[in-house]
């Protein structure tokens, strides 16, 4: 089987060729799949491809007419392909459900608690031999009242964490985890309830029709003064400009971000050089209160040897004519 792999990055690379024990014919490629790009499937049966690439309608028909019968994402979300096309035309689509829910739980913890404590302005001072004080008050985590929403593996994570640190937990899904409120006393409210009483709210749902800027003028203006906001989850959650005038005018205390709303072509690349013409994107990197990181929130060593794993397993699947179990299944959806 003669695998495209998109997106290929160096650190992913030796995880991929060392979990390759049935010798797919593999061809590394930086750049993601896009319409730009997608010729050069040409030649292959199967492609791999990661959470910035674009499998829309268009780009699945072309892939479908340049003899392309498999995609396998190094992902666990997979909103960037279009499934319908993809089951139309009989192209077998999967996944990597679960490489590690903690690489993603303890990032945004990590998030919440750079942003809380104050480290990365205490680190700048420092830097300088600034040892003062002011203004670096943060506050406990203990008994406050965090929000999550979706309760599934990564939220679910995120609800031991924060039980760990003795938190209130709300939480907002719409199919509820019996084990959550029973071990870790997370009580599921609705939505306008965790708003409005959650100090810290993390999202933990996939993008889809319906959580599309979930996170809106009309939500925020029921949540509490102050409170903090994390997204590891998918930046179209959340509605940027929307978001924005919260923390502009002091109802969001602060927000923590690994995920951006129109990150494609920007995030994974060195953009240093280039001149930035996203004015949302500027707006919240000036900003003291937001924290952004690349969408690395899954970047850890299991993680990256998980992804290699179930990767290489789904593409073997395949290629012994069997079905792999992380195959996505339109109707299901
Ligand atoms: P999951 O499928 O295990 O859990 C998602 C939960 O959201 C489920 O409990 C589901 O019932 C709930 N949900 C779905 N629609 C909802 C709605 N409309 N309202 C409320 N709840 C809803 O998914 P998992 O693995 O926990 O992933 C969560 C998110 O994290 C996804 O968006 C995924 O793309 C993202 N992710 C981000 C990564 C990163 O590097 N930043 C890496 C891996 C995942």
């Amino acid at each position: 089987m003669k695998v495209l792999v998109y997106s290929s990055k160096s650190f992913e690379i030796p995880h991929l060729k060392e979990a390759n024990k049935e010798k797919l014919q593999l061809t590394f490629i930086k750049e993601a799949l896009s319409l730009k790009t997608v010729t050069l499937a040409k030649g292959h049966d199967a492609i791999s491809i990661f959470a910035a690439d674009e499998a829309d309608s268009l780009i699945i028909k072309k892939l479908d007419s340049l003899g392309i019968k498999y995609i396998t994402l190094r992902s666990a979300g997979y909103d960037n392909v279009d499934l319908k096309t993809a089951s139309n035309l009989n192209i077998k689509v999967a996944n990597v459900p679960a490489y590690s829910p903690y690489a993603i739980a303890e990032h945004a913890t990590a998030l919440l608690l750079a942003l809380d404590r104050k480290l990365i302005e205490s680190n700048k001072r420092i830097s300088n031999f600034n040892f003062a004080q002011e203004n670096l008050i943060g506050f406990d985590l203990n008994n406050k009242t965090i929000g999550i929403i979706g309760t599934g593996k990564i939220g679910s994570v995120m609800c031991k964490i924060m039980h760990g640190f003795g938190c209130k937990l709300l939480g907002y899904d719409i199919k509820e985890n019996k084990e959550l409120a029973d071990s870790y006393q997370l009580q599921y409210v609705t939505l306008n309830t965790l708003c409005k009483k959650a100090d810290v709210i993390s999202l933990h749902t996939p993008l889809t029709i319906e959580t599309y800027h979930l996170i809106n003028n009309d939500l925020i203006s029921k949540m509490k003064e102050g409170v903090i906001i994390i997204n590891t989850a998918r930046g179209a959650i959340i509605n940027t400009e929307h978001i924005i005038a919260g923390l502009e005018n002091g109802k969001i205390g602060a927000l923590g971000i690994d995920v951006y709303e129109k990150e494609k072509g920007i995030f994974f690349n060195n953009n240093s050089k280039k001149a930035q013409k996203d004015n949302l994107l500027v707006k919240l990197i000036a900003m003291p209160n937001v924290l952004i990181t690349g969408h690395h929130a899954f970047l850890t060593y299991e993680a990256i040897t998980n992804i290699a794993n179930t990767t290489i397993y789904n593409l073997s699947c395949w290629n012994n004519g069997r079905t792999t179990e992380n195959e996505l299944i339109y109707n299901t959806f």
